[in-house]
């Protein structure tokens, strides 16, 4: 049996980047945990981040995954160094890619970069941007309120509107801005509202399409990559409320794909998992 990649996210905000893996490598089979009971992530501490983070991977590592992608912005800020030192397989990040993405964007040097308050504390996306470009100009927003009104499953309309209207107000007035990172996987869910605020001329980067060519790059150089022939079955887990989980996946997956997706409570305790 060929080995899963293991995904995981706090919440329903890595479904966005597992569609991508899913797109880019259909012969994979996917193993996706999201911490919805404890999500939001954004403003825990570094600690209890880390903590709840390695708790999402020994569950996956009991389903001997090949792979794993940390499809979080903040558990990525805080644990991916930790991550990648301690597991003996090949372990990414979402900020890497998304920072190297909007390098590529940008004709100005001005790049926007808005995330959970633990990711835009952390410094993780300036770090990244300024090691690949030194000139680049990183301007970071914390936006507290996108990902609740994510994981209640307010995507768009007028509510959703307003909180990203007055949210972003801070951002709409640096008018150098030609670029901008969605720095929280929970965001390309809200990523037309966000658009229409901030405006055309802004290129918007979700870290997904990139953060899934370089995972298929990985596989590829370890020798990963599967082999079979016939379509996986993926096996997805939440922690807490089902419902919801559900409803956010059928929507993002569509009913082609969503077919293809196993979903399941996980428990998850310190220490003991099951
Ligand atoms: N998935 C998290 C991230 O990308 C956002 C949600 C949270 O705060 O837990 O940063």
């Amino acid at each position: 049996m060929d080995r899963a990649i293991g995904v995981i996210d706090s919440g329903v905000g890595g479904l966005t980047v597992a569609h991508e893996l899913m797109r880019q490598l259909p012969k994979e089979k996917l193993i996706y945990l999201g911490d919805t009971a404890r999500c939001p992530y954004g403003p825990r501490s570094k600690e209890e981040v880390q903590k709840y983070t390695w708790e999402m991977v020994d569950f996956l590592l009991t389903k001997d995954i090949k792979m794993l992608v940390i499809a979080c912005n903040t558990a990525t800020a805080f644990t991916l160094d930790d991550l990648k030192e301690k597991l003996d397989i090949p372990v990414i990040g979402v900020i890497q890619p998304g920072a190297r993405a909007a390098i590529n964007f940008t004709k100005n040097n001005q790049v926007g970069i808005i995330g959970t308050e633990g990711t835009v504390r952390s410094g993780a996306y300036s770090y990244a941007l300024k090691k690949i470009k030194t000139d680049i100009h990183v301007t970071a927003l914390a936006c507290p309120l996108f990902v609740p009104m994510v994981e209640k499953g307010i995507l768009s309309g007028e509510h959703a509107l307003d909180v990203i209207s007055d949210s972003l107000l801070p951002l709409k007035k640096h008018k150098e801005m030609d670029t901008l990172i969605l720095g929280c996987t929970h965001y390309p869910l809200l990523k037309d509202t966000i658009q229409k605020v901030i405006g055309e001329k802004v290129t918007i980067i979700s870290s997904s399409e990139e953060t899934a060519r370089e995972t298929s790059a990985i596989l590829d150089v370890h020798h990963l990559l599967n082999k079979a022939e016939l379509p996986p079955v993926h096996e997805f887990y939440a922690t807490g409320d089902l419902n919801i989980f559900i409803e956010i996946s059928r929507s993002i997956f569509k009913e082609a794909n969503f077919h293809m997706l196993t979903i399941k409570k996980a428990n998850i305790t310190p220490n003991q998992v099951s």
